[in-house]
C-alpha cells in the first residue's frame, strides 16, 4: 500500500521494519543521544558483568520512536545474550507466558513491547518469574488441584511502553531500572540523519540534513522517514541529492511544516481553537471531531504538542496556547476573554 503522506510523521513501526534493520545502533557507544539513559545503563552492564549476573530487569518508556526496542537489541548485544521478542497484547493466557519463560536460557533477555497491555492474569504469572524466577503451575481441576513449582533460569525482562501510567504498582515495582526516553535535540538529530544518509549511500547536504532534523519531532524514526521521502523527492524532481532547498520543496508538499506537524497535528490544534475556543476539551472530544483514535492522540500526536508547548493538560482537558495560535497563524484572543467566549 503507498504510504499515506498525511501519516508521515506517524508511521506504522511495521512498515519501517526493514529500512530500520540496517541503520538500527548495534552498540550502546553507536547510539546516539540520550547520554543520561545510555550512561546508566552503561553502569548497568558493567555491574551485570562484574559480578556474572544476568542484567536487572530494565523498563523503558518514553513515545514512539525514540529507540526503547533499538535499547532493548543493544542490551542483548552489550551482554552477548538471546533475546526473545513478546508484546503485551501477544501473551493472551497464561500458557502461552509459561511456554516462553520455559524456554529461556540463564541470562536471556525477555523484551516484552507494550507492557502496559499486558492481562492481569498473566501479570500474576510474572510476578514470581521476575522476582525468585519460578512459575506457578496449576494442575488438575476442582478439589485435587494442586500448585507446582517450576524453576525458571534467571532472565531479565526488558519492558518497553508508551504510557508509563497503565503500568501497574506491582509490575513497575518488579523492574529494578526504569528509564525515560526523551524527544532528542537537534543536534542528535542531525547525527542521526547524517549517518543514516551516509549508511544508505544517500548525497545530502549538510542543510538539508538540518532541514529533515528540524522537522523530524525529535523522533528518530519520523526522521529516517523523512529522509526516505526527501531521497525520493530528491532523485525525481531533482539532481538526487539533498541540498537544503530541496528538502524543504520536499517537507513542504508532504504537508510536514517547520516544526514538524503535519496536517493532522493541525488540525487537533484547529479543532481545539476553532471548535472549542482554545479549550479546555477532553481528549475524547477531539479524537471525534479529526476521526482519530483516542489513543494516538495520546501516544504519537499529543505528547509531541505538549513537548512545543502548544498544548497544555489541565484537569478540564486540553487546552491550546498562545504558541499555538502564533504558530497557525492565529489571533490569540487573551486568557480572559477566550473564557468569556
Ligand atoms: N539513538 C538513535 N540513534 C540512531 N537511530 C535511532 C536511535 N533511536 C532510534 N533509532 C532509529 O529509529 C527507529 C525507531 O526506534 P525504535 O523502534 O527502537 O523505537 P521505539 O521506541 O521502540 O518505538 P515504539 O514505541 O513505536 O515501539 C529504529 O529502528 C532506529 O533505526
Ligand atoms: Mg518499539
Amino acid at each position: 500500500m503507498p504510504d499515506n503522506p498525511q501519516r508521515i510523521v506517524n508511521p506504522q513501526p511495521q512498515i519501517e521494519d526493514r529500512f530500520d534493520q540496517a541503520l538500527r545502533p548495534q552498540r550502546l557507544d553507536d547510539l546516539i543521544g540520550q547520554a543520561r539513559v545510555k550512561e546508566n545503563l552503561a553502569i548497568l552492564i558493567a555491574a551485570a558483568q562484574q559480578r556474572g549476573e544476568p542484567l536487572d530487569h530494565v523498563l523503558f518508556y518514553g513515545p514512539p520512536g525514540l529507540g526503547k526496542t533499538t535499547l532493548a537489541h543493544i542490551l542483548a548485544n552489550e551482554m552477548q545474550v538471546n533475546i526473545k521478542i513478546t508484546s503485551g497484547p501477544a501473551i493472551e493466557r497464561p500458557g502461552d507466558l509459561a511456554a516462553i519463560l520455559t524456554n529461556l536460557r540463564q541470562g536471556d533477555i525477555l523484551f516484552i513491547d507494550e507492557v502496559h497491555r499486558l492481562g492481569r492474569v498473566i501479570e500474576e504469572v510474572l510476578y514470581p518469574a521476575m522476582e525468585d524466577f519460578a512459575l506457578d503451575i496449576v494442575i488438575g481441576k476442582g478439589p485435587s488441584a494442586r500448585s507446582i513449582r517450576l524453576k525458571l533460569p534467571h532472565f531479565s525482562v526488558i519492558g518497553a511502553t508508551t504510557r508509563l501510567a497503565l503500568v501497574t504498582a506491582p509490575l513497575r515495582a518488579r523492574f529494578g531500572a526504569v528509564f525515560r526516553l526523551d524527544y532528542y535535540d537537534l543536534d542528535a538529530m542531525n547525527t542521526i540523519v547524517e549517518r543514516a544518509a551516509r549508511v544508505l549511500g544517500i548525497g545530502a547536504e549538510a542543510g538539508g540534513v538540518d532541514e529533515i532534523a528540524q522537522r523530524g519531532r525529535g523522533t528518530p524514526r519520523v526522521a529516517l522517514r523523512l529522509l526516505r521521502r526527501v531521497r525520493d523527492f530528491a532523485e525525481v524532481r531533482a539532481s538526487g541529492v539533498i541540498t537544503r532547498e530541496v528538502a524543504r520543496q520536499a517537507l513542504d508538499l508532504l504537508d510536514v511544516d517547520p516544526l514538524g506537524l503535519d496536517e493532522i497535528d493541525r488540525r487537533v490544534l484547529r479543532t481545539v481553537i476553532e471548535n472549542y475556543h482554545g479549550g479546555p476539551v477532553g481528549l475524547s472530544t477531539i479524537a471525534a471531531s479529526v476521526s482519530e483514535e483516542p489513543d494516538t492522540i495520546m501516544d504519537v500526536i499529543e505528547p509531541y504538542l505538549l513537548q512545543l508547548g502548544f498544548l497544555e493538560r489541565t484537569s478540564q482537558g486540553r487546552q491550546a496556547t498562545q504558541k499555538a495560535y502564533e504558530h497557525l497563524g492565529l489571533v490569540y484572543p487573551g486568557d480572559g476573554q477566550q473564557r468569556l467566549l
